[in-house]
């Protein structure tokens, strides 16, 4: 059975810490998916670990669907969660109900995250009025990284804590399932999850939230451009990918592959035949 919004919901109410992976392709959420993690984001940090921009800004509404495609291959039994990207859900209602519609209708996820509190809370009344369930993201929101200045942590003064409390009731109020908070203080955080039923899912928010959230390639040490500080390496990939990438090239240089193992024969008396034949072409 795939994991719904009700498990994640009572998995807060009983205390049990909720994780979530992002994924982008099909064998990675095939791993994810077997490892037991219930929620797999498509996060348009797709963007930079795998397409090369420089933020989420130009990813585009059919790079996600094409790469929400592939996970939803893979997850059988987590729940997949589209990122809606920049620009997707701001212009109108009836926009942002469309793009979300093609995540559950193209892609197959089973649910959409799209990132702001107040400003967003109609729109995600309405998409959840549709019957798509809606994960908030507030604190520090990458889609609004010009507005914001840098990669900081958000809710630091009074007022700004006040306003991200805001935000999270305000989502929780449209009806979303569960809110990200990024880079948010940790006793804020922790603030945050006490006054709230849904869950909240952190990342760089302490461990006080109901779950916690990290980018795949940073949590695999895939991805090396930039690691955040919120980021911890369970393994060193990109090490190991270059010392595969170098065997490879020194056995190729010194012959020794491939190796019978790796290559077929051929029946003797054929082999004789054809090199009769060959020469004749000569
Ligand atoms: O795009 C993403 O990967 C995200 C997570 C960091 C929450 O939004």
């Amino acid at each position: 059975m795939r994991i719904t919004i009700n498990d994640i919901k009572d998995m807060k109410q009983r205390g049990e810490k909720i994780t979530m992976l992002t994924a982008y392709d099909y064998p990675i959420a095939k791993l994810v998916d077997q490892a037991g993690i219930p929620l797999i984001l498509v996060g348009d940090s797709l963007g930079m670990v795998v397409l090369g921009y420089e933020s989420p800004i130009p990813v585009t509404m059919d790079e996600m669907i094409h790469h929400t495609r592939a996970v939803t291959r893979g997850a059988k039994k987590a729940m997949v969660i589209g990122d809606m990207p920049f620009m997707t859900y701001h212009l109108s209602v009836p926009d942002a109900l469309k793009n979300a519609a093609r995540f559950i209708q193209e892609g197959g996820a089973q649910a959409v995250k799209l990132e702001g509190g107040e400003i967003v809370a109609d729109t995600v009344r309405r998409i959840v009025q549709c019957g798509i369930p809606v994960m908030g993201h507030i604190g520090l929101t990458p889609q609004s990284i010009n507005q914001l200045g840098g990669y900081t942590a958000q809710g630091k003064t009074p007022e700004a804590a006040i306003r991200l409390m805001k935000d999270a009731r305000a989502l929780e109020s449209a009806g979303a399932f569960a809110v990200v908070l990024e880079l948010v203080p940790a006793p804020l955080a922790k603030l945050i999850t006490e006054r709230l039923t849904i869950p909240t899912i952190g990342i760089g928010a302490g461990t006080d939230c109901s779950g916690q959230v990290q980018v795949i390639s940073d949590l695999l040490g895939l991805y090396t451009d930039f690691v955040p500080r919120h980021a911890k390496q369970y393994a060193r990939l990109f090490e190991e990918i270059n010392r595969a990438l170098s065997s490879f090239i020194a056995e190729v240089k010194e012959g020794t592959f491939p190796t019978a193992k790796q290559s077929s024969t051929m029946n003797e008396t054929v082999l004789a035949e054809l090199t009769r034949s060959a020469s004749s072409l000569d």
